[in-house]
């Protein structure tokens, strides 16, 4: 039977969680994959964290220079999160030639070429199926099951902190604040939620799986990015009313124009099965021109879930004598590939107007006179004396239009404001 020595780097929930699937299967492992693997190190400051899982003094190291020079070692798991110390010690293990598997979505999105390259010259593999959406294996779905496709779009649900604040707006009318509030208290969101929140781990994961998607490397900086921190549970409501669920939506898509990656709220038709996916659940939704549509649902965090993953890798490193790595050029700037930032969608409207005769017809005219078609306009029942609110949906535009257009309306002495912008994807 093979024999395979794992280290654990950093001991938090997805730590805790691997120690606890090869501890508790090492059984079923030698049984479905005949393999042996046990944990040979782990490196984390908080010992008692440590002793409290069972592990044994020996094996809790005491620097990464320890783990990588440990020849029981095989592969080195990392799962702190964050760029310092992460980088500095997989780097270490890659040079050592010891195999990295990682959950650090930062990490792969902000340096990921660096750590290819480290990893080809001593022939290492490189794992990484933890970084999107937890338990859900769409990592490998997009490099070992999509192969005869070329892929149209990936759009996904991939933060569960935001998808839980969302739906307990949309459900149980729960402003942003109350939603976050409980979501704090149930440890789905963290005291700073900020990363969750205004759209940064969402970001990190879509640069990743459209990378993988586009087969070129795409950079953060090419990522538009908007969060949910100024969504309105009124709009929620009125999009509600036109059929529509308001999700934090990632999105990649391969255009006419160029390759378009952007993360933002989006109104999404209530039938559309990623409008279904509630709470902290995660998934997405791919299209690929042999295969057609395809969608995952799952668990995107948590210690088991997580844990998953990273076991898969492990286990799927050990089952291979020869690693690849990833099919495209993965360059910073590969100037192969073309990018669109003034992206094409419909947009709802929500303004505040003057409520008297005529108001509405100019409003409709400037918005026509920017070459904007208008789907729907809807007037909302009374906002206070004098004061009317208008919802307008429109049909596709290009952004820089719709920026211009919200400009020129707040401009409009009939226009007390523009309160909701929100893009619609059909
Ligand atoms: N904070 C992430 C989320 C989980 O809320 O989905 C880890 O990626």
């Amino acid at each position: 039977m093979k024999k395979a020595g794992v280290a654990i780097l950093g001991l938090g929930v997805v730590g805790g969680g691997v120690y606890k699937i090869l501890t508790d299967k090492r059984e079923f492992f030698k049984k479905t994959q005949g393999l042996d693997i046990t944990v040979e190190n782990v490196l984390e400051r908080n010992v008692e964290r440590a002793l409290s899982l069972g592990i044994e003094k020996e094996k809790i190291a005491t620097s990464i220079e320890e783990v990588v020079s440990n020849p029981n070692v095989d592969i080195v798991v990392e799962v702190i999160g964050g760029i310092e110390p992460s980088k500095t010690f997989v780097l270490k293990a890659l040079k050592s030639g010891k195999t990295v598997v990682t959950s650090n979505k930062e990490l792969f999105a902000k340096h990921w070429p660096e750590l290819e390259k480290a990893a080809k010259k001593t022939k290492a593999g490189l794992f990484f199926e933890a970084t999107c959406v937890g338990g859900v294996p769409i990592i490998r779905t997009l490099i070992d099951g999509m192969q005869a496709n070329d892929i149209q779009s990936i759009k996904g649900i991939i933060n569960g902190t935001t998808n839980y604040i969302l739906t307990k707006m949309t459900y149980m009318g729960y402003s942003y604040e109350e939603a976050l509030k409980e979501a704090q208290k149930l440890g789905y969101a963290e005291f700073n939620p900020t990363a969750d929140v205004e759209g940064f781990d969402a970001t990190y994961k879509i640069s990743i799986l459209s990378s993988l998607a586009f087969n070129t490397k795409v950079t953060i900086d090419k990522v538009y990015r908007e969060g949910i921190s100024n969504v309105n549970i009124k709009d929620i409501n009125y999009g509600k009313e036109m059929g529509y669920t308001l999700k934090l939506l990632a999105i990649g898509k391969k255009t006419n124009s160029g390759i378009e990656v952007r993360v933002h709220p989006t109104f999404i038709k209530s039938e559309n099965p990623l409008a279904s996916v509630n709470d902290s659940f995660n998934a997405v939704h791919l299209v690929g021109d042999s295969v057609g549509e395809i969608m995952l649902y799952g668990r995107g965090a948590g210690d088991l879930p997580t844990g998953s993953a990273i076991v898969s890798d492990i286990i799927f490193a050990l089952r291979h004598e020869d690693f690849y790595y990833t099919p495209f050029r993965n360059e910073e700037d590969d100037k192969s590939a073309k990018f669109q930032s003034d992206f094409n969608t419909r947009y709802y409207l929500r303004l505040t107007v003057q409520d008297k005769s005529g108001v509405l017809t100019k409003i409709s005219g400037a918005i026509a006179k920017s070459n904007i078609s208008i789907m729907e306009v809807k007037q909302t029942s009374f906002v206070e004396e004098g004061k009317a609110e208008i919802i307008i949906t429109t049909h596709e535009c290009y952004e820089s239009a719709m920026r211009k257009t919200i400009d020129k309306l707040s401009q409009m002495s009939e226009v007390y404001s523009v309160d909701g912008v929100v893009r619609i994807e059909d």
